[in-house]
């Protein structure tokens, strides 16, 4: 399983330098972890010729020729550390240091040299913790200014947060810095916390703060008291047009109790859908009728229901 998450991490740090066959890949491999190359071509090897992965152009890490068995590297430093697989030729180099950055090649050799595939593999440590500390703080009933320092052993970022009763927001927007290690430091504003996030392309270690911690008085995330707010009044609001709806209408049915039967007005709302079907279904109806009783063709319904048409229903409806 850990060998299938670093086959996944290694396929997603693949960037893609150039375009077309001699195509460099660059991948980044974090120290002590395995290598894995792919040819992700077939191979075809002649008779006579030569497969292999070579390092640097240098030293040969596997080699094999077409009916023999393929033969590793005997350098001990590679001793018990290369992998090979013959079915796709892919390379594995296991518990991999920094004198492991380099080129590595695959091709054939013989009568002609064919690169099958080549990489640029850097070795990278990975990145130490990221610190995260709050200088100051000057708070008031309107504002809040706070300022950090997010920072590793070798590099250094201060940045300034103001908030209103409302938001807060980062002077200057995302601060970020390359370190001499060629890591990056970052600090932001994220979902009402500062993020202090150091990373490389193999790791990255990050130290957060909730910004209400310092700035009691703002809403940490922006808007979203106010979006409580509109959300409660809207449904406060929804309450009281049922209720007014309500009323409305039991006065009414009180009034007209006294002159008409109850039952038929209970009955007449829920019928507007079969209306609606059997108008649509009706290939017999002229446009008129649509006009008429105002009610969007349904295409679903329509097509449905067309090859039975109710014409006596209708009319009966119409008029
Ligand atoms: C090639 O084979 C090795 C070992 O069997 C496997 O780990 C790797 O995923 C294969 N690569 C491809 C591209 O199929
Ligand atoms: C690479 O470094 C490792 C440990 O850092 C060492 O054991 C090994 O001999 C070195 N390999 C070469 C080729 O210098
Ligand atoms: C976050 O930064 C603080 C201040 O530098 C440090 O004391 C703490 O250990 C860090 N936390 C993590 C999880 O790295
Ligand atoms: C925060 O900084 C702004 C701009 O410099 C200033 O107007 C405001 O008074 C400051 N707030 C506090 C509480 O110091
Ligand atoms: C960052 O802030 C700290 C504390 O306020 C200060 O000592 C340091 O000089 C500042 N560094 C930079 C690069 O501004
Ligand atoms: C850091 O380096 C990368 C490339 O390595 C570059 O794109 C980026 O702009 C640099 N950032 C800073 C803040 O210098
Ligand atoms: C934002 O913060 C809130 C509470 O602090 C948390 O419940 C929520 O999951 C966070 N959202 C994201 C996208 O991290
Ligand atoms: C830190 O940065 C890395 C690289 O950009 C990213 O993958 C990771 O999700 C970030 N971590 C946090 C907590 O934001
Ligand atoms: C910020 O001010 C509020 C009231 O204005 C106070 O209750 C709170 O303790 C202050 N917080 C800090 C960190 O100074």
């Amino acid at each position: 399983m850990a060998l299938t998450a670093l086959l996944v991490a290694v396929g997603m740090m693949y960037l893609w330098e150039t375009q077309g066959s001699n195509a460099v890949t660059t991948v980044f491999v974090q120290k002590g972890k395995n290598l894995h190359l792919d040819v992700n071509k077939p191979v075809v090897l002649p008779k006579g010729e030569e497969f292999k992965w070579t390092y640097n152009n240098k030293h040969n890490l596997v080699r094999l020729r077409s009916g023999e068995e393929p033969r590793k590297s005997q350098e001990d430093s590679y001793k018990g550390r290369v992998e090979f697989s013959e079915q796709n030729h892919s390379l594995l180099l296991k518990n991999v240091q920094h004198n492991d950055s380099g080129d590595y090649t695959a091709l054939i050799t013989g009568d002609t040299n064919q690169p099958l595939a080549e990489y640029k593999v850097i070795i990278q440590d990975p990145v130490s913790p990221a610190q995260l500390s709050v200088n100051s703080v000057s708070n008031s009933t309107e504002s809040c200014n706070l300022t950090v320092t997010c920072s590793t052993e070798d590099s250094l970022i201060n940045s300034t947060f103001r908030c209103d009763t409302q938001t807060c927001n980062q002077e200057g927007g995302e601060q970020s810095k390359n370190t001499t290690s060629a890591s990056s430091l970052r600090v932001y504003l994220f979902n009402g916390s500062i993020i202090c996030n150091h990373s490389n392309q193999v790791s990255w270690t990050s130290n957060m703060t909730k910004i209400q911690h310092f700035c009691p008085l703002t809403a940490g995330t922006p808007g979203f008291t106010t979006v409580v707010i509109v959300i409660v009044i809207f449904i406060v609001f929804i309450i009281v047009i049922g209720i007014l709806f309500f009323l409305v209408r039991q006065k009414n049915q009180q009034k007209r109790e006294n002159s008409e039967n109850a039952t038929y007005q209970e009955i007449n709302p829920s019928q507007t859908p079969n209306q609606t079907a059997t108008e649509d279904a009706s290939g017999l109806s002229p446009n008129s009728t649509y006009a008429l009783v105002g009610i969007p063709a349904a295409p679903v319904r329509s097509t449905e229901t067309v090859n039975t048409p109710k014409p006596e229903s209708v009319y009966a409806q119409v008029t």
